[in-house]
This record gives structure tokens, C-alpha cells and sequence, in this order.
């Protein structure tokens, strides 16, 4: 079961999932596009063992805030450990489910609504994307940027690497059919679409409309 995987996983997660030569090129490219300014706060759904928490900390700079949310412990101490070794001083971090997410227990962590939402390699994971994305939207201010960074099957000439991409992803409980980044696609305006890694890697980036309808979806 994925819950139990990120558990005992937790402090060879980094070690062993493939950052270096495949998936770093997806949370550079998503958070480049969101751009996040000094001041601004971010929210990081599923954000494991803070991989992206050195990017944004450094992006928001020392009035901000980047709030990681999960819902395995022992990830979130590895992001702790992360935050420490690396002095990231604007990085808290929240241990919950994100489908069952505290919208406001989530805007009081960050400070307020967030600015920027990113969700890596991780909405394909949850038994609920789309609540788990509702709720996350609902944490974030009108007019927000969003990214999903997700993975399916690759394609073309990369399909060579398939039974690679379906081994990482079934090491991690991901399914590469859920094509999570749709989400974005229909919720939000100004989409950039990129295809990474002969399509494995998909990043969608946005922006949510000035006056949110997920305000009153708000859970
Ligand atoms: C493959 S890791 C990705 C972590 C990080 N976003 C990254 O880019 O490296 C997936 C993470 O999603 C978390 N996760 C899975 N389902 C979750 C849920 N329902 N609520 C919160 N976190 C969840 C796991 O605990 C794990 O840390």
C-alpha cells in the first residue's frame, strides 16, 4: 500500500527516486513558469521529503512562506531534517491527508491564502485527486499560480523506456493513467502544457480566476 511505501520508504525515497537523472527536470520547469516572488506564499501538496522546498524558499525569500502538507510522518521528517540542514527558515510543514485537507488550518499554518500552489509527482498517488486539488484551491487566493507536475507511460521513441517508468511508478503507487494535470487544464486560464522525458514527465502551470469559484466550494 502507497501509505506504508512513503513510511518505511521515507529515508530512501531520495535515494531512490530516480531525482537526479529524471524527475528534478519537472519541479525546476513548474516552479521557473509559477515564478514565486519574495513575500509570496506557497503551498506544496504531498511534498514528501522536500525536494522543492530549497526552490521555493529560496524564491519567496525571507518573507514568505512555504508550507508543506502530507500525510506520512516520516516524510515530512525527512523535510524537516531538509529544511534544517539547509537553513530553508521559511518552511513549515503540515501532516495531513489532502483529501480530508483543513482548508483553514492550512491558510493559519501558511499565514494566509496561498499565492502558489504546486502538487509533484503526487496527485496521482491519492485515492481522490480532485478533492484533494478542491481543497487545495481552496487554500489559495483568487487569481493564484498552480502547477501539476505528474507522470504517465511515455511515448514515441521513450516508450523504450516504459517498463522503467511503470517500475518507479509502481514502486511509488502512482497510477499513470489518471492524468491528473487536467485538473489545471479546465480550472484554471493561461495554461502552459509541457511534455518531459518523452512525455513521462507532464507539467501543467496556471492561473486560477480572480474571483475563485472554489471560495464556495470551500469544504
Ligand atoms: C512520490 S512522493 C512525491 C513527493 C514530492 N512531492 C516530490 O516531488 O518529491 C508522493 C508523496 O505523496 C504523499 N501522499 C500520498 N497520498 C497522500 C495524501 N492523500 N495526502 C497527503 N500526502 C499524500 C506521500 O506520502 C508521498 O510523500
Amino acid at each position: 500500500m502507497a501509505r506504508e511505501r512513503y513510511s518505511s520508504g521515507a529515508r530512501l525515497y531520495d535515494a531512490l527516486s530516480a531525482e537526479w537523472p529524471v524527475y528534478r527536470v519537472g519541479r525546476t520547469t513548474a516552479i521557473a513558469q509559477l515564478d514565486p516572488r519574495p513575500g509570496e506564499r506557497v503551498l506544496d501538496l504531498g511534498c514528501g521529503t522536500g525536494l522543492n522546498h530549497a526552490l521555493l524558499d529560496a524564491a519567496v525569500g525571507p518573507d514568505g512562506a512555504v508550507l508543506g502538507v502530507d500525510r506520512s510522518a516520516q516524510m515530512l521528517a525527512a523535510a524537516r531534517r531538509r529544511a534544517e540542514r539547509y537553513g530553508l527558515r521559511t518552511v513549515r510543514l503540515l501532516e495531513a491527508d489532502a483529501t480530508e485537507l483543513d482548508v483553514d488550518a492550512a491558510r493559519e499554518a501558511l499565514g494566509g491564502p496561498a499565492d502558489v500552489v504546486i502538487a509533484t509527482y503526487t496527485l496521482s498517488i491519492m485515492s481522490d485527486p480532485a478533492e484533494a486539488w478542491r481543497r487545495a484551491l481552496a487554500v489559495a487566493r483568487p487569481g493564484a499560480r498552480v502547477a501539476i507536475v505528474d507522470m504517465q507511460e511515455p511515448h514515441g521513441s521513450a516508450r523504450i523506456v516504459s517498463p522503467l517508468a511503470r517500475a518507479f511508478a509502481g514502486f511509488g503507487g502512482a497510477d499513470l493513467n489518471a492524468r491528473t494535470w487536467r485538473m489545471i487544464e479546465t480550472g484554471a486560464r493561461g495554461v502552459s502544457a509541457r511534455g518531459l522525458r518523452g512525455g513521462h514527465i507532464q507539467v501543467r502551470v496556471g492561473t486560477l480566476p480572480d474571483t475563485s469559484p472554489t471560495q464556495e466550494a470551500r469544504p
